[in-house]
């Protein structure tokens, strides 16, 4: 049995100590309540011990601390609990800032949250200047705040607006960006760390071992006036204004974090300061929201856990070569995406023109990643150097996978699909990024239909995180594997479907798009409608801008798919003909519901289109209530059909996953089933019933939500 005193180990070095964090039999080191209890002890040792310093270091590979013991956060559940939890914790990090020696947290690797804060507790703190070496408090991801000093000690350390920076977005920090702000005093390389830290503490005792100031020091004027009297509330004002902007209001927790940070800001009275914070935390620890976003982090978990098939003896193959055939929109974005992720890969297209385009699509993406200093020019090179192209099959013998982006058209598909295969080893699985079309149908074009699967990204590549692996009737666990884990090395999360129309993202939204389609023509606005979604729901876009998106044309031409393949209750409105005849197609030729400019940025609501759509002047008065729910029923509605009639994915999880990391479903409403079982199954039936009598058949309840209590047992 490993014993909790191997999870922090004082190891003697004469006037000096070092102390080891290695929680046994664990990857990571986690502040858990035991852990907390080693730390508490590992201090007070030192209190009593005649070290002049400590020195705070990891034996994990690349993790310094990563944080809290986010499952343990999850069970508590009242505000007594979460009160005691971040008291005893205050206590501890308390005594730590007040040993009388120096200490000095030498942080190679992930060190975040409450790992940062214990750093910030600290009196220095080093960083190696290795790749996996993070510093930051993500906590508002989760729907919290920092809750262990670090809304009072980040900005004491390196200002306001640098401490706002990183608790308001939840950001984490390289050792060159914490050098510069001040986080660290010192990045230094990864083998040097231990070495590095030692010399400091020496020279530091040898100068007296005095302790450093606890308050901010500016380096220029502007940092001066941000953080004076007079400056703070132009820095507080500013910050509520950009937080409202991006989160709607929608999320409590940075607008909470701002209020600690003002509240205690230039104090030196420590027991308020921790009081405030401590309070705030369990004011957002117990919403809603919150719940939801630690829920989603741990379905967000699950997945990097699975492997896409059931049986565990399956082993995917790695894949380090792969062929893109098209090299446009969806094309490009894949070639990037691979290649930044380490993958070579071969775009083919029909003409070289394409092929430039292709090239140049992912050059774009890098382009604007160095411009925001993302990347540097030498990583731009090299991610650019692992893609190649070219209008035949050369180098296709070597492939892994190929990934089929062509045009979407399932007689041209299946004829390229058959003449790849004749191309490329036998085991070589070729993937189809098809959006609409059955995977079950292009895979009788395949010699090995068990190396046949789907793989469809989500348009722009670069930013959308989910890939749906379509499995075939024949594709084998070998095939579905090897795409699930090629898509977590791409950076995305995959979640496994059944071929059918839409699969699953699409045939959910797909609702939702064809509603706004009957409001315009009630005489809706398009403006308030999309708002209501966007402002008053949360999703990242209406469903007019989102058709835009899409592709007007690409629009209709799936509505009318889902009516022949999922029978009459799929209405479309008579406006999808009548949109048709026009040459609106949305994002792509600058027309659709809203105008855009030359370069694509999205202008006002093109006020021609009522006109043309034979529409008068919209002057329908409807609630947000209605606007909304007319949608997201029918989505819930169709779920339910997807999940228990149809089987397209397993369980309600799944769906939620797909819905927020494919559409942008809001992560604070916990996906569209969390949404469902929050709204009440009861009241959706009865809703659904009444809109069904009223605007017709699409509403009419599924038969497997009639039998439902709630989604999530
Ligand atoms: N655009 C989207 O939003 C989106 C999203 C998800 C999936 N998809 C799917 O991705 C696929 C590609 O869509 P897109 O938007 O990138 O289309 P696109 O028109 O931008 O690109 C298609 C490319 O395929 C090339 N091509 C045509 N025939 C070819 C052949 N025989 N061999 C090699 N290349 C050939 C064309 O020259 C063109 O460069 C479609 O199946 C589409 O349904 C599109």
């Amino acid at each position: 049995m490993s014993d909790i005193k191997d999870a922090i180990r004082i190891v003697d070095k004469g006037e000096i100590c070092l102390v080891e964090w290695d929680l046994p039999g664990e990857k990571v080191n986690k502040l858990s309540s035991p852990v907390m209890e080693r730390l508490r002890d590992v201090v007070d040792e030192l209190a009593e011990s005649s070290y002049k310093a400590a020195i705070f270091v990891s034996r994990k590979e690349k993790i310094y601390i990563a944080g809290a013991d986010i499952e343990e956060i999850q069970k508590l559940n009242t505000k007594e609990a979460y009160m005691n939890a971040v008291t005893q914790a205050h206590e501890i990090l308390n005594t730590l800032e007040d040993l009388p020696m120096l200490t000095v947290a030498a942080i190679n690797g992930a060190c975040l949250g409450g790992g940062c804060e214990f750093a910030l507790a600290c009196d220095y703190r080093l960083g190696s200047d290795d790749k996996s070496t993070k510093i930051g408090l993500p906590e508002v991801q989760l729907g919290i705040i920092p809750g262990f000093g670090g809304c009072i000690r980040l900005p004491k350390l390196v200002g306001l607006a640098a401490s706002l920076d990183i608790i308001l977005a939840g950001k984490s920090v390289n050792a060159k960006k914490a050098k510069k702000i001040g986080l660290i005093s010192e990045a230094v390389p990864k083998e040097l760390l231990e070495q590095r830290a030692i010399d400091f503490v020496t020279e530091k005792i040898a100068r007296g071992g005095k302790k450093p100031s606890k308050t901010f020091e500016a380096k220029s004027m502007m940092d001066g006036f941000l953080n004076s009297f007079m400056g703070r509330s132009v820095v507080f004002k500013q910050a509520r204004k950009t937080v409202l902007k991006q989160s709607k209001g929608f999320y409590p927790a940075p607008i909470k974090a701002i209020e600690v940070v003002q509240k205690t800001y230039g104090s030196s009275n420590r027991e308020r300061c921790v009081l405030v914070e401590a309070e705030s935390f369990c004011d957002v620890a117990l919403t809603d929201v919150s719940g939801h976003l630690v829920n989603l982090f741990f379905a967000l978990e699950d997945v990097k856990k699975q492997t896409g098939v059931k049986d565990k003896n399956i082993k995917a193959k790695n894949v380090d070569y792969m062929a893109v055939l098209g090299a446009g929109v969806m094309g490009g974005g894949i070639a990037y995406q691979g290649a930044a992720k380490g993958v070579d890969v071969r775009m083919k297209d029909i003409t070289t023109d394409a092929i430039a385009k292709g090239l140049k699509a992912a050059r774009d993406i890098l382009g604007k990643k160095l411009k925001r200093r993302r990347i540097s020019k030498f990583e731009l090179a090299n991610v650019m150097n692992r893609i190649s192209g070219g209008t035949d099959y050369s180098g296709f013998k070597h492939q892994d996978v190929v990934i089929e982006a062509i045009v979407e058209d399932m007689n041209i598909k299946k004829a390229v699909i058959k003449e790849t295969a004749e191309h490329c080893k036998a085991d070589c699985i070729i993937a189809t990024n098809t959006s609409s079309l059955s995977v079950n149908e292009m895979a009788k074009a395949h010699p090995h239909p068990e190396n046949f699967v789907g793989m469809h990204f989500f348009n722009p590549v670069d930013k959308m995180p989910l890939v749906e692996v379509i499995r075939g009737e024949h594709t084998s666990d070998e095939a579905t594997a090897t795409i699930f884990a090629l898509s977590k090395k791409m950076g995305k999360t995959p979640v496994v479907v059944k071929d059918g129309p839409g699969f699953l993202v699409n045939r959910l939204l797909l609702p939702l798009l064809s509603e706004a389609l009957f409001l315009l023509e009630e005489g809706c606005d398009i403006v308030k409608v999309d708002r209501f979604y966007t402002h008053q729901f949360g999703m990242p876009m209406g469903p007019f801008r989102l058709m835009d998106e899409v592709g007007l044309d690409t629009c209709i031409k799936v509505l009318k798919i889902f009516r022949e393949s999922l029978g009459e209750r799929i209405e479309i409105s008579k406006l999808s003909e009548k949109l048709s005849s026009t040459d609106r197609l949305g994002c792509k030729n600058r027309k659709g519901f809203y105008l855009y400019d030359e370069r694509g940025k999205q202008l006002e609501v093109d006020q021609s289109v009522y006109a043309e759509l034979g529409l008068p002047t919209p002057q329908h008065k409807l609630s947000s209530k209605e606007c909304v729910e007319r949608g997201m029923l029918q989505m819930i509605n169709e779920a339910s059909r997807a999940l228990y009639e149809d089987r397209i994915v397993e369980t309600p999880q799944e769906v939620d996953v797909a819905m927020i990391m494919g559409t942008g479903f809001p992560p604070f409403r916990g996906g569209l089933l969390k949404y469902a079982d929050n709204l009440g199954i009861e009241y959706i039936i009865q809703e659904l019933e009444e809109y069904s009598t009223k605007l017709g058949i699409r509403f009419k309840p599924a038969q497997s939500l009639l039998q439902l209590k709630s989604f999530y047992k």
